[in-house]
């Protein structure tokens, strides 16, 4: 049922401040005056240990469910402290890496039955490692085959292209790494306000989807081109690759999403004053390089549409040549989840206008579940 919205995607983009607050349900803690905010996995709470124990977390999935791991593995490295590795299932598969009974393997899977992933999960347990599963659907192979796991709960998902499980994605395992830190006492002011960050995040979900028209016009300025670079780094190299994803698999339109620190290797070469380039630029750690990625850019006389923190669009563009995109801050591990929604509404009106199938892109399938 579509209710009021003419697509499938452009319902479940809408939908993410209730599909965020449904994955939240009943696992934030509040605390009190004797104890702390905390959160509660219960399909995780008695594996906690051994995770934290484990030589290495290792996140496998395709796609978009990749490319949440990708947002997340920055809050669990710093807030575990074990060393978290990246597969994708198909490359896993074919380089047969190896996978060690002392590693935790996270499969990360919307449909929970994609042919790849779930190859991969029966090599990681062939081979002893423990096995966590995050998933959106109860019952699916990966959540009946892996050890224990978490659903994300985000509710049925129809469109091809994924919005709001890779939103879910994102605070389930950003949920993950605060469970996991738990007991680290250093750390306990920094999971407070990431927890007090996902408590308020639906509402700033819900302020970032006002931008909807906005990004009506940036696609209109779009719609023509032959392709769109995105560049990000740190919590947002994961957007970055999610965003063009979007543009590509439902826009038809070539897209890449660029890591900004290798931009002087290569993806330099191809600016010019027509390709026009997203760059998110929006405020953390990493702010100042972004800044100086943009100023190069703009040297190269660079088609720049700038993503940044709301009230900053002086200090990404001095000059008021470039167009900017203006979000809602919030604490720099759940950012991720904010950037992703103006550039899945500018895939979606992309797709609209040039006339493509927004919920059944040409030849993908929303479940792949043959090699
Ligand atoms: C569970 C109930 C939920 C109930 C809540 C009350 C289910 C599916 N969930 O949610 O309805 O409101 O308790 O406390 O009945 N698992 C895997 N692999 C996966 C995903 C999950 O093995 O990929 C396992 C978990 O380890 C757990 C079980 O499935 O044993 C349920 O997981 P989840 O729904 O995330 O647990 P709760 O949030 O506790
Ligand atoms: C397919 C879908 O390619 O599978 C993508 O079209 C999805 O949207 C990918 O990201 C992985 O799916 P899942 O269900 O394992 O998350």
């Amino acid at each position: 049922n579509k209710g009021n919205y003419e697509h499938y995607m452009q319902k479940e983009i809408h939908e993410q401040p209730e599909s965020l607050t449904t994955t939240m349900r009943g696992r934030l803690i509040r605390g009190g005056s004797c104890k702390a905010k905390s959160v509660l996995l219960g399909g995780l709470k008695d594996h906690l240990k051994t995770i934290r124990r484990s030589r290495r977390i290792v996140f496998i999935g395709c796609g978009t469910s990749y490319n949440a791991a990708l947002a997340a593995r920055p809050i669990l490295e710093e807030l575990s402290g074990v060393p978290v590795t990246m597969e994708i299932a198909s490359d896993l598969l074919d380089r047969q890496g190896p996978i060690y009974r002392e590693d935790t393997a996270v499969f990360v899977s919307q449909s929970g039955e994609t042919a790849d992933t779930l190859h991969a999960l029966e090599y990681a347990l062939e081979n002893g490692a423990l096995c966590v599963g995050i998933t959106n659907t109860v019952g699916s192979a990966i959540a009946r085959n892996t050890h224990c796991g978490v659903h994300i709960n985000a509710g049925c998902e129809i469109g091809v292209a994924s919005t709001k499980a890779y939103t879910s994605q994102i605070v389930v395992m950003a949920m993950v790494a605060l469970a996991i830190g738990d007991d680290t006492i250093s750390s306990q002011a920094r999971r407070e306000s990431i927890i007090d960050g996902l408590f308020d995040l639906p509402n700033k979900v819900r302020e970032v989807l006002k931008l909807d028209q906005e990004m009506k016009d940036l696609a209109k300025l779009l719609i023509a081109e032959q392709s769109l670079l995105m560049f990000g780094r740190g919590y947002n190299y994961a957007t970055a690759l999610e965003g063009a994803l979007k543009v590509k698999e439902v826009a038809l339109m070539h897209s890449e999403g660029i890591l900004a620190g290798e931009m002087k290797h290569g993806p330099l070469a191809l600016v010019d004053e027509n390709l026009p380039i997203v760059v998110i630029a929006t405020q953390d750690a990493c702010f100042s390089k972004q800044q100086s990625v943009i100023q190069q850019l703009h040297a190269r006389k660079g088609r720049l549409i700038v993503m940044c923190s709301k009230g900053k669009a002086s200090s990404v563009c001095p000059s008021g040549s470039c167009r900017v995109i203006e979000v809602p801050q919030v604490e720099d591990c759940l950012q991720p989840v904010v950037n992703i929604v103006p550039l899945q509404l500018l895939a979606y009106h992309l797709t609209v206008l040039r006339g493509y199938n927004v919920d059944q892109p040409r030849n993908l399938a929303k479940s792949v579940t043959t090699e």
